[in-house]
Order: structure tokens, then sequence, then C-alpha cells
């Protein structure tokens, strides 16, 4: 069977993971408004009144480096080989003794991080694969007695605070080598013993490594909140780490929402995190040559901000931990861009916004940070057309307040502009792109910057001659 994206969806949904459940819920969204939300739980109280001081460090953050590392590393064909190829578990345990990492290659990936501009880091402790990269009392599946020799989340954990980085451990409830993993669904012992185990190797990561700022859970298959005793797993988490930040894949909502792939804002007031492969793959891919580009990710990394949220991007070191050359080379232009730029992404605010297909747009308080994509160059300059002048100007319809003053960020260098009721029109720009890949003009406004070209259709005076959009 080749799991796609599709397959692999239809996997967790047969067995009725969390896909299920949101499936259900789209079927039936007025049933989903209508129920009654159920009391909070004292410890859901708890995490909703300390929700807004946990977060704030990771809603000014708003870059994250993702790493997906284990033994599908060795193999080089993505995290899901085992399944995609069909590797019985008697081989794939092979791997554990052939991984053989160079010391500290996470160092490696914290510099890298730091350098483009990201400000905390998540890596897989344990992946579908149930092999456990760090030195746990609970499986000899694990980087200290086996192929590595030591414990790698306690090298990745070192790395990230010297680069000053905040740590996240990502941990996947599913299982593909406990023998318990899935008949744990229909077998009340091997439920028991399966959810010991996953709360004894949570309580581990959460005590050995000081403090640790995120919990990046993922696939919950095949049980449910209640079966994984999740609420419990939850207030273990925070009785060991009370400034923890949970996410929503244990079944339960936790601090942040999780989207994939794909930018989804959530509900006004609800934090999120879009994580994204740089490629087409979590972990190593030898082929997968189907990179982003540096303008994607600095356009992504801007509309997850415009969004209120945050961008998770993902790297997969190959099987000794180096980094791939065009994760190099894609993450160190990233960070020239951030490093110049960065006022218009940390610490920003979720903003009333549209963008165009040239422009992004992100704010703070009442800046307005305007992402200039595609660069305009020249204007057509026919003396006949009153409305463009020979020279480049940067335009954007339906700003709402008025502009007080503009300036290059990456220079600081002064901004001329005209303003009307229709249009700021920013002028005198150079005609090549002061920066790449994408020039960030900063106005200052007289109240928080609100921008929505539609809001403009009535009042263009092609209304009054009846004709209407
Ligand atoms: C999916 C994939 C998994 C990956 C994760 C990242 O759950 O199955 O391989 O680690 O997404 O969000």
């Amino acid at each position: 069977m080749n799991w796609n994206d599709s397959t692999r969806r239809a996997f967790l949904k047969q067995f009725g993971v969390a896909g299920a459940a949101a499936l259900a819920a789209a079927n039936a969204p007025n049933l989903a408004a209508q129920a009654t939300q159920p009391a909070l739980t004292p410890a859901d109280q708890k995490q909703a009144d300390t929700r807004a001081a946990r977060m704030k460090w990771w809603h000014e953050a708003k870059f994250g480096m993702f790493i997906h590392w284990g033994l599908y590393s060795v193999i080089g064909q993505h995290e899901w080989a085992k399944e995609n190829e069909g590797i019985p578990l008697s081989q794939y345990e092979i791997l554990a003794k052939n991984f053989h990492p160079k010391p500290n290659a996470a160092r490696d990936w914290a510099r890298l991080a730091k350098r483009a501009g990201q400000k905390y880091m998540v890596m897989t402790s344990k992946h579908h694969e149930g092999f456990c990269n760090w030195d746990t009392k609970l499986t000899d599946y694990n980087a200290k007695q086996q192929g590595p020799g030591r414990d790698l989340v306690a090298e990745f954990v070192e790395a990230a605070r010297a680069e000053g980085l905040s740590v996240g451990f990502y941990y996947s409830l599913m299982d593909w080598h406990h023998p318990d993993g899935a008949i744990c669904k229909t077998d009340e012992a091997a439920r028991r013993r399966f959810v010991d185990y996953t709360h004894g190797l949570i309580r581990e990561l959460m005590t050995n490594y000081g403090k640790i700022d995120v919990l990046w859970y993922d696939v919950d298959w095949p049980l449910n909140a209640d079966e994984w005793e999740s609420e419990r797993m939850n207030e273990m988490v925070f009785s060991l780490q009370p400034d923890i930040i949970v996410n929503n894949r244990n079944g339960l909502p936790g601090d942040f929402s999780t989207p994939e792939q794909h930018i989804q804002a959530a509900e006004n007031g609800r934090a999120w995190e879009t994580c994204m492969t740089l490629n087409d793959s979590w972990g190593f891919n030898r082929g997968d040559d189907a990179w982003k580009t540096p303008k994607t990710i600095v356009d992504n990394l801007a509309t997850c901000a415009r969004g209120g949220g945050n961008y998770l991007l993902n790297i997969g070191p190959t099987e000794d931990g180096s980094i791939p050359q065009r994760t190099l080379e894609i993450l160190t232009e990233v960070g020239r861009w951030t490093e110049a730029n960065g006022e218009s992404i940390y610490g920003t605010e979720r903003g009333d916004l549209s963008p165009t297909t040239n422009t992004n747009l992100t704010r703070r308080g009442n800046t307005l940070y305007i992402h200039q994509k595609f660069w305009p160059g020249h204007t057509p300059a026919a003396e006949w057309l009153d409305f463009f002048k020979p020279e480049v100007v940067v335009a954007l319809a339906g700003l709402k307040p008025k502009a007080l003053s503009a300036r290059l960020l990456k220079s600081g260098q002064k901004v001329e502009f005209t303003q009307d009721e229709f249009s700021l029109r920013l002028t005198g720009l150079p005609l090549e792109a002061p920066d790449e890949p994408a020039t960030v003009i900063a106005v200052e406004c007289d109240a928080e910057p609100v921008v929505d070209q539609r809001s403009l259709i009535s009042k263009w005076p092609r209304n009054k001659v009846g004709i209407s959009v």
C-alpha cells in the first residue's frame, strides 16, 4: 500500500482517531455548535487561568524549528518508511544497532535555528516507529542502549539552550513497536500496560531534562482521550513542568491547535501553530527535492504572524545528524531576512489585514508592516495616464486609519507617501527591490491598521452609475 497523505488519513480514520472525530464534527456543524460545553474540570480551569502567562514567550517567538530524527533517518525514505515500504518489525529493529549519529549533531541544528531567526526547537523524542531517542529505563529500544550509545534528547536540550532557544519535545502516542500499541484498543490488560508505559515515558521526559517549554503530542491512534487517560497525562505534565505548553494531539484541546501543512488561523482567542515541511517529508528523504523557496518560507511566516499564529518549520537531518545542504542554504537565506526584518514578525499581533498578490501584511499596535513580495519596478509611465507617474510606487488599497509616517525597515530610510480614501501610495522608491525575498515598509498609523479592499466597493464612483461588482 502506498501511504500517501490520503491513505494515511484513511488509515487513521478507519481506526477512529482524531480524524474521524473531526469528520463527524464537520458533518454535523450545527450539532457541534448546539452542544453545551462540558464544565471545565479544576485542572482545565487551572490551565486556562495560567495559559496567557505560559504562552507569552511563544506568541512573541512566532518561528520555531521542528526536527524529525530517528531510525527512519537511516533509511532516508521519509519517516513513514516502515509502513510505506512494508518493512517487517524484525528487519526494522536492525536499524537501531546501525544508527550512528555524529556527536552533538544538534549543535549544528541549534546554530542554524538561531541564524534562521527561529526562537524554539521541537525534536522527535519518539516517533511512530517507537524508538526512544533518550536514555529511558522503560525499554531497551532506545538511543543509549542501541547504536548511538548516548542520550540524543539530552544533547538536543543542551544544544538548544546553548543558543538561548526554547526547548520542545515531540512525542508520538501511536507506537508501531510496542507489542500492546494496537491491541490496546480491544484488550483492557494491554491498554493498561501500554498507557502505563506511555505515561511513564512522558514522565521521564518531563523529569530528566530540566525546564521543558513545549510538549508536542502526535497521533493518538488507536485510543481516545478517555482511554489514554489524557487528563491525567496532562495533569502529570503540568505538575512536573508548571510553565510548559501542550498541543492538542492527545485527544484534548491543550493550549494550541496544530494545522498541518497548511495555514489556517484558529478562531480568535485560540492559539495556533502551523507545522510544515521544508520539502515534502518530515523525516530525511534522500530524493525529495521539492524544496520550498526562501520566498515561500518568508511569506508563510508573515501569513502565520498576520493571523496571530506561529510557524514550526521542519528539518529532517540525515542519519548521522547532518543538515541537508538545501536546508542549510534556504534557512540561511531566511535568516538574512529575519535579521533585518524581525520587527515585522516577532511580537506582532493578529490583525484584520487582507493581503494581495503582491503584498503580505503584519502589524503591531498602530504599525502596519507591508511585505512587498513582488517589487513593482517601473510603472507604465505614459504621460497621458495621470494616475501613473514615472517612478516606483508601492500602492495598497483599503488602509483604514491615517498613515503618519513610513520607512524601509531594513535601512530605516524614510519613505514619502500620499493617501486618499482609496489608496496608500508609497512613492520615490528605488527601481530594484531594496530587500529579498520581501521588502518590508513600516507604516505608522494614527490607529490600529485595518486593511480591507472590499470595504471600498461601495465607495467607488462606478456605483453611482449603477455598475456593481
Ligand atoms: C503526521 C505524520 C507524522 C509527522 C506529523 C507532524 O502526524 O504522520 O509523520 O510527524 O504529522 O505533524
